[in-house]
């Protein structure tokens, strides 16, 4: 069974990076909030050992967009801020987490969301024989998330989909993806009354995972607004590991 490896690598690609060591195969779970970094997190850490980010919200709106029977299915759920039937999802994962790609590591971002979920991922992840390095809860003040929801854009091109903040980290000034150029977006559910209704739905069905990793030994919580700072401190986690 495979947890995380530390290689050495060559001295071009180490200053490239900047590290002496280069992480493979991570396996982490993001938990938090709507707008607590999840996406942004999860991308730095891509870039950095190769891993493959899977956002159910990402696979959901593509389905959407592309009006398969999955996202007819989903769209009224997700525009509301109500979460997708467990069943779905577990079937979008049960598939997604078999594909060849996630051999090399994997970032979930999202999902798990749901204590059945937690308890159906458990069971997969044992059929599957992989083991969890950790569980990332990314806690960060309720004001924050209210603002970075708001003000968030998001590229529309299914395949990049950078994440924006007209604050933080805005796009070029005529709101094109500064990646691939293709016009940035506010989603489907950052109206007011939907971004309420997913953080009471988080705090409702999302947050008792906190608590269910944590008794499975697997939770490590990181409360910096930074995303940069919480990158480094995971990258330093998974070398302890
Ligand atoms: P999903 O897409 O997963 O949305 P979410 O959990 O609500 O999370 P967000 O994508 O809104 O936020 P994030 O934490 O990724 O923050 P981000 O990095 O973008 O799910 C959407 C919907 O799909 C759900 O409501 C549900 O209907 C359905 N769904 C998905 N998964 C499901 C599941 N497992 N079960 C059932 N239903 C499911 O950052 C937010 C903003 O802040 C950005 O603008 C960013 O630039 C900015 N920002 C981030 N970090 C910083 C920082 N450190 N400093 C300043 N700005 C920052």
């Amino acid at each position: 069974m495979t947890r995380c490896r530390i290689l050495p690598i060559v001295p071009k690609l180490q200053t490239k990076l900047k590290v002496k060591e280069v992480i493979r195969n991570m396996k982490i779970i993001l938990l938090g909030a709507p707008g607590a970094g999840k996406g942004t997190v999860a991308k730095l850490l891509t870039e950095y050992d190769g891993s493959v980010q899977i956002s159910t919200g990402d696979i959901l709106r593509a389905a959407v967009k592309e009006g398969t029977e999955l996202g007819r299915e989903a769209k009224g759920y997700m525009d509301r801020g109500d979460l997708v039937p467990d069943a779905l999802i577990m079937r979008m994962m049960e598939t997604r987490l078999q594909q060849p790609d996630c051999a090399n590591g994997f970032i979930l971002d999202g999902f798990p969301r749901t204590i059945p979920q937690a308890e159906a991922l458990k069971k997969l992840l044992e059929k599957l024989n992989i083991r969890l390095n950790f569980v990332v809860n990314l806690e960060v003040p309720r004001d924050v998330i209210l603002d970075r929801l708001t003000t968030r854009r998001t590229c529309s091109n299914p395949d990049c989909q950078e994440i924006y903040n007209i604050k933080s980290n805005p796009p070029l000034p005529d709101g094109r993806c500064k990646k691939c150029g293709s016009p940035t977006i506010q989603r489907d559910d950052e109206t007011e009354e939907a971004i309420l209704n997913r953080l009471e739905t988080y705090n409702e069905k999302t947050a008792p995972l906190i608590g269910f990793y944590e008794r499975e030994g697997l939770l490590k919580t990181f409360s910096s607004v930074s995303s940069a700072e919480t990158v480094e401190a995971v990258k330093k986690a998974l070398k302890e590991c």
